[in-house]
């Protein structure tokens, strides 16, 4: 038998058991050119949130009721009936939550991935959140070392591998999280210039002390009010990477940021990116932040929850701040 999470309605905000249920079938048959694995890790991410509602002007299409939740997964080929996969090939591919998943690799985003020990770093500084910190550092953000970076949900996978990555750049970074412990993990463990505790923290205020001169890279993972506090202040032609706006994934309304003048007064860019976009820049991007994993410059915090059947609590972490680092679920023991 293969267990799997299905949606069977669109959650309401943070209560994702009223829509997504753990279901039972038969162990899936392979047509030509598939393959059936076996999941080892779920890589749990904030942006799936957005596949889980009905809006139709997403990055990515709504998941149908009744279908099986997608996500990034790392897995083993137990059957291939295609010429490019064998038997026993590790791969991190787009599953399913899931035991098994059938996976159509002609369809794309699959990849072999080899055995570097720690595997979860496929997803962190070697995968798509690595990725995804590069990109908008880089061709968004366009940071130059000795700016001044400031990111949002820093202490989360995406926000962490970016405050690190901007370090590795020669940038002073400021990182923001909710309560005092993240703050000084960034300070402390992660070697951030300073950091913010946005629950206890005025930003605006913090900011303008830490940070007269004002910012010139803003990271932004979380849009909302924080965001809101982060535009006054932004250096003169300061950039704003938005990463993900997660403070806004189960709101219905949707609102502007505040401020939006001072984008014209302050001559600031502000760009949206989404890293599928940019997957095919993956082995480019991983021989460049490698080295920095090898060397000890750069790492990742693991959220390790053991259990398919643990997924849906493992998922809310990201939504209440119950996670440092990658959230992750373990299938195997
Ligand atoms: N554009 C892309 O291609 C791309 C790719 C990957 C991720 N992302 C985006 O990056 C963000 C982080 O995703 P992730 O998967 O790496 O998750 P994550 O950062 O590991 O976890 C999410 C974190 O967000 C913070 N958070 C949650 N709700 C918040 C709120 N209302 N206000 C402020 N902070 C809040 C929490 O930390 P605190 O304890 O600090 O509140 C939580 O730990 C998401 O917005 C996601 O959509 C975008």
């Amino acid at each position: 038998m293969n267990r799997f999470w299905q949606l069977t309605a669109y959650p309401q905000g943070t209560d994702f058991a009223s829509g997504i249920t753990l279901q039972e079938e038969a162990m899936p048959e392979i047509g030509e050119n598939q393959l059936l694995v076996e999941n080892l890790w779920l890589s749990l991410d904030a942006g799936t949130r957005m596949w889980l509602t009905p809006r139709t002007d997403s990055y990515m299409d709504p998941t149908p009721l009744g279908s099986k939740i997608i996500g990034f997964v790392l897995s083993r080929v137990v059957q291939s009936r295609h010429a490019g996969f064998k038997e026993g090939d590790i791969v991190r591919a787009y599953g399913q939550w899931a035991d098994y998943s059938v996976l159509y690799p002609d369809m794309g985003d699959i990849w072999v991935v080899e055995d570097i020990g720690d595997m979860r770093q496929h997803f962190a500084v070697l995968g798509p959140n690595g990725w995804t910190a590069y990109v908008g550092l880089t061709e968004y953000g366009k940071v130059r070392p000795g700016e001044t970076v400031l990111v949002s949900a820093a202490a989360g996978a995406t926000g962490l591998l970016a405050a690190q990555f901007a370090k590795a750049m020669g940038c002073r970074v400021i990182g923001i999280a909710g309560g005092p412990d993240k703050a000084a993990l960034l300070t402390g463990t992660w070697g951030l210039d300073a950091a913010i505790d946005y629950k206890a923290q005025d930003v605006g205020g913090a900011l303008a002390q830490i940070a007269p001169g004002g910012i010139d890279c803003y990271f932004d993972c979380v849009g909302g009010p924080i965001l809101d506090a982060v535009l006054p202040n932004m250096a003169m032609n300061g950039r704003v990477a938005v990463c993900g706006l997660i403070s806004t994934y189960d709101k219905e309304e949707r609102e502007g940021p505040r401020n939006f003048d001072l984008i014209l007064m302050k001559r600031l860019t502000i760009a949206g990116f989404f890293s599928p976009d940019f997957y095919f820049r993956g082995g480019e991007i991983n021989r460049l932040t490698r080295p920095w994993l090898e060397a000890g410059k750069v790492g990742m915090a693991f959220d390790t929850t053991q259990g398919l059947e643990n997924t849906l609590t493992a998922y809310g972490k990201l939504f209440s701040g119950g996670n440092v680092g990658k959230v992750m679920v373990k299938l195997t023991d």
